[in-house]
């Protein structure tokens, strides 16, 4: 597939690369710890999980991690599971690796790369037991909603990369985004099927820990909705 128009339009991403101030203890991560726990990849080139990992084990996917803290809580309670978080900005990559350091995690590998590009060009067809999308950049204005990560074609990208009885599970707590959300999946409808029933959202599940921009949301009064999808198949 042809990654955004690539050659004749730039691509609309999801993000603005802010640079980010690194701690020293981050840049210290990124010398000593990347090559243990990050994984460098050429577009193209598909991705070989097993290999990535050292065994065949169930991977659930993480788009958009931020520092990182509930992907480290998650792969810390399932250890028999692989876990591959993708994130952009460098800091919140370098702030899992120390967390990942701290508490000896062997089942996670850390990317810094645009999801969707390596989604579409990297993560093999029906390879992934689970995706999971914690409260993407919501783009509030109207002239930004192309921005938003989660439309019709991310949903298509997912359905190949998603193996048949695999979860789709993302949160917002932007409301209009939860619905239009909430359309692009149902539209999909031969693709996936809501687990919580036709046109339902859920309360955050006991085994989601509250992410650092869901709190934010909370502080603001602002209420979180789950969607929670299987991949038909
Ligand atoms: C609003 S923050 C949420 C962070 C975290 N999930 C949380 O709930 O605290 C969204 C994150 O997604 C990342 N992001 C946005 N688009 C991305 C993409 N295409 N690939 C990887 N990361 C992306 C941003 O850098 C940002 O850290």
């Amino acid at each position: 597939m042809d990654y955004c128009n690539r050659g004749t339009h730039r691509p609309i991403r999801s993000f603005v690369l802010r640079q980010g101030r690194m701690t020293p203890a981050q840049e210290r991560a990124f010398d000593e710890l990347w090559s243990l726990y990050g994984v460098d990849w050429r577009p193209g080139e598909p991705l070989n999980l097993p290999d990535l990992f050292g065994n065949d084990h169930p991977v659930n996917l993480e788009i958009g991690f931020g520092n990182g803290e509930t992907l480290a809580w998650m792969a810390e309670a399932a250890p028999n599971l692989n876990w591959l978080g993708i994130e952009v900005h460098r800091p919140g990559v370098g702030h899992l690796l120390l967390e990942m350091e701290q508490r000896g995690l062997e089942n996670l590998r850390v990317m810094r790369q645009d999801a969707v590009e390596l989604l579409t060009l990297g993560i093999p067809s029906a390879s992934l037991d689970r995706v999971q999308l914690f409260f993407p950049d919501p783009w509030p204005k109207k002239r930004h909603h192309k921005r938003r990560i989660l439309n019709p074609r991310f949903v298509e990208i997912l359905a190949r990369v998603i193996r048949p009885g695999g979860i789709f599970h993302t949160a917002t707590d932007w409301e209009p985004y939860a619905h239009r959300m909430l359309e692009a999946l149902t539209a999909a409808e031969g693709l996936f099927e809501n687990t919580l029933g036709p046109g339902s959202f859920s309360p955050r599940p006991e085994y989601r820990p509250l992410t650092k921009f869901e709190q934010r949301g909370e502080r603001l009064g602002h209420q979180v909705r789950d969607l929670i999808f299987r991949r038909r198949g």
